[in-house]
């Protein structure tokens, strides 16, 4: 069944000039880009849209990481696009994520990982209102 994810090409990666490359890759992958923006987060937009994690050790320093910089927001699909999405990923740390992988190819570390996935429906059912209206989603 054909799927929405959520996306986000995070600050190091378009600091670093891979915005493209990282479209092509997604494109080559078969997924549709269905929503595409570049924006800068705000400091209480990162915070809400990380909020999963506010308890954790790295959530000050994450949201300080993603407003850095400007960042591209996708909203893609694909038949089991969730799954797909974070599979062409890669894991969260660079040095665990396999070959051909977005974060193996982009990466930094475990925290300046390149790119952002929905983890599960319910997840990118929050994520992508969060950033597009209907009208921006073809
Ligand atoms: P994401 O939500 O960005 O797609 O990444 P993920 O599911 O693979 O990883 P998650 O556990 O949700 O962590 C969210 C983001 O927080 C940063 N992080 N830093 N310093 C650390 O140990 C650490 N752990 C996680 C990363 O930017 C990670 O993608
Ligand atoms: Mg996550």
């Amino acid at each position: 069944m054909s799927q929405r994810t959520f996306g986000i090409i995070k600050p190091d990666a378009v600091a670093n000039g891979k915005a493209g490359a990282i479209l092509a890759a997604i494109e080559e992958n078969g997924f549709q880009i269905v929503g595409l923006r570049k924006t800068r987060l705000s400091q209480e937009q990162a915070e809400a849209f990380y909020a999963v994690h506010k308890e954790r050790p790295f959530y000050a320093g994450l949201v300080k990481f993603m407003t850095e910089g400007p960042v591209v927001v996708m909203a893609l699909e694909k038949e089991n696009a969730i799954l797909a999405w974070r599979e062409l990923m890669g894991a969260t740390n660079p040095e665990k994520a396999a070959d051909g992988t977005l974060r193996k190819r982009f990466a930094e570390n475990i925290e300046r990982n390149a790119v952002h996935g929905s983890d599960a429906p319910e997840t990118a059912a929050q994520e992508i209102p969060f950033f597009f209206t209907g009208s921006d989603l073809l």
